[in-house]
């Protein structure tokens, strides 16, 4: 029988990095129970080693699954449709998800739904505010990917700026490694970071030029390579005079700011160009207090700034917003079909890039593309 969607229990699934998790969804916003198991095994490598990602999904999925159902005291007879993240991500850690969601939906014989990552992050904070719905301007910032986006409704994502090399966590990640800091390094560099001066050894702000007018390439980019460059080097002429330990806190508190301050300000020039205040920052890295701070003071200001951040839990990955976006893509495009399989890779749908805008009907059409011309935000403010 087939359920609304305003009861429809709706299993979530995450496996794409190192978090094992699920969750159980009935309809868009009554988060039964939520399991997220974080591997411990990659601390030590400095980062995420994908072959031991997947073992470990494979290794805790049926103890996460059976955990998840008696934390909401319901058997699998309850649940109506499954959503699992299909990409992007690691791919071996990805397959562990897809083939378990794949079997599980064929066996019950309930609808699977494929759910891509970064899609999910943007459902994320809805799961904890109803107010948390497009319009917005959204920032999303995680290991693998750093991307601004406008989204007038849900499924249209006008991408408007993104990172030319590093993503924002990587940057974290990889500078926690120069410092000798464990995986994951956003944490710790918050940590870190608490007990350092920034203004001590201070670093570029990429791509911020105080003179950059819209239309200019790198407005809306972000570049993370060049800062993580100067860390580096700041960190071998500490290292080499035997200064590290007692420097460690200012050169983290000063990296942080740097990428914050880049973070906020590239926001707020397509809050600026859309004349939407409305900003949802989703991604691991909206964990960062720093960065949620800095965002609360800058649209606090602003006449009808609302800024929308999931409490930490739904920020970094978790299965829960993978339910949350699994009920809107049932919705909007029904199940996928069972041969679906994991893309490390996987497009986003929706995304449109420069040189799409909305035609007059409120349809999405293609225009002409201008090469080499960074466009204005291509869609005309609210
Ligand atoms: O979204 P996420 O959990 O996984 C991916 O989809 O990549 O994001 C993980 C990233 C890592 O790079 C991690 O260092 C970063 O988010 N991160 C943070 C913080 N917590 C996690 N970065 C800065 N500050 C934090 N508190
Ligand atoms: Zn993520």
């Amino acid at each position: 029988m087939k359920v609304d969607s305003a009861h429809r229990l709706i299993l979530g699934i995450e496996t794409s990095c190192d978090e094992t998790s699920a969750a159980l969804l009935r309809g868009e916003d009554q988060l039964l129970a939520h399991v997220i198991l974080s591997q411990d095994v990659h601390r030590v490598y400095g980062g995420v080693v994908p072959e031991l990602a997947a073992r470990e999904h494979l290794r805790v999925m049926d103890r996460v699954l059976d955990e998840v159902l008696r934390e909401a005291g319901l058997s699998l007879d309850a649940v109506d449709a499954v959503a699992v993240t299909a990409g992007p991500g690691l791919i071996g850690a990805l397959l562990v998800g897809v083939t378990w969601g794949k079997a599980l939906a064929f066996a019950r014989g309930i609808p699977l739904v494929a759910v891509h990552h970064l899609e999910a992050h943007l459902f994320a904070p809805s799961l904890e505010d109803p107010e948390a719905r497009p319009p917005f301007v959204a920032l999303l910032v995680s290991g693998g990917h750093t991307l601004l986006l406008w989204v007038p409704e849900w499924g249209e994502y006008h991408l408007v700026g993104e990172t030319r090399d590093d993503a924002a966590g990587e940057a974290f990640d990889k500078v926690a490694r120069l410092m000798d800091l464990p995986y994951p390094g956003g944490p710790e560099i918050q940590r870190v970071a608490r007990e350092g001066d920034p203004t001590r050894h201070p670093f570029p702000r990429p791509m911020l030029r105080g003179n950059a007018v819209p239309g200019d390439a790198d407005y809306r980019d972000f570049s993370f390579s060049g800062l993580k460059t100067a860390v580096a080097q700041r960190v071998a002429e500490l290292s080499e005079a035997g200064r590290l330990p007692e420097e460690r806190p200012h050169v983290a508190a000063a990296f942080q700011e740097a990428v914050v301050d880049v973070l906020v300000a590239k926001t707020l020039r397509v809050v600026e160009e859309t004349g939407c205040s409305r900003v949802l920052v989703g991604g691991g890295v909206s964990a960062n207090r720093p960065l949620r701070e800095a965002f609360r003071t800058a649209l606090a200001s602003r006449k009808g700034g609302r800024l929308f951040l999931g409490s930490p839990r739904i920020s970094l990955d978790n299965g829960a917003m993978v339910a949350r976006a699994g009920a809107f893509r049932l919705d909007r495009d029904g199940p996928s079909p069972l041969e679906v399989t994991a893309d490390a890779s996987m497009p986003f749908p929706g995304l449109l890039r420069p040189g799409h805008q909305r035609s007059g009907t409120g349809r999405v059409r293609r225009a002409a593309r201008a090469e080499g011309n960074a466009s204005s935000v291509p869609v005309p403010p609210l």
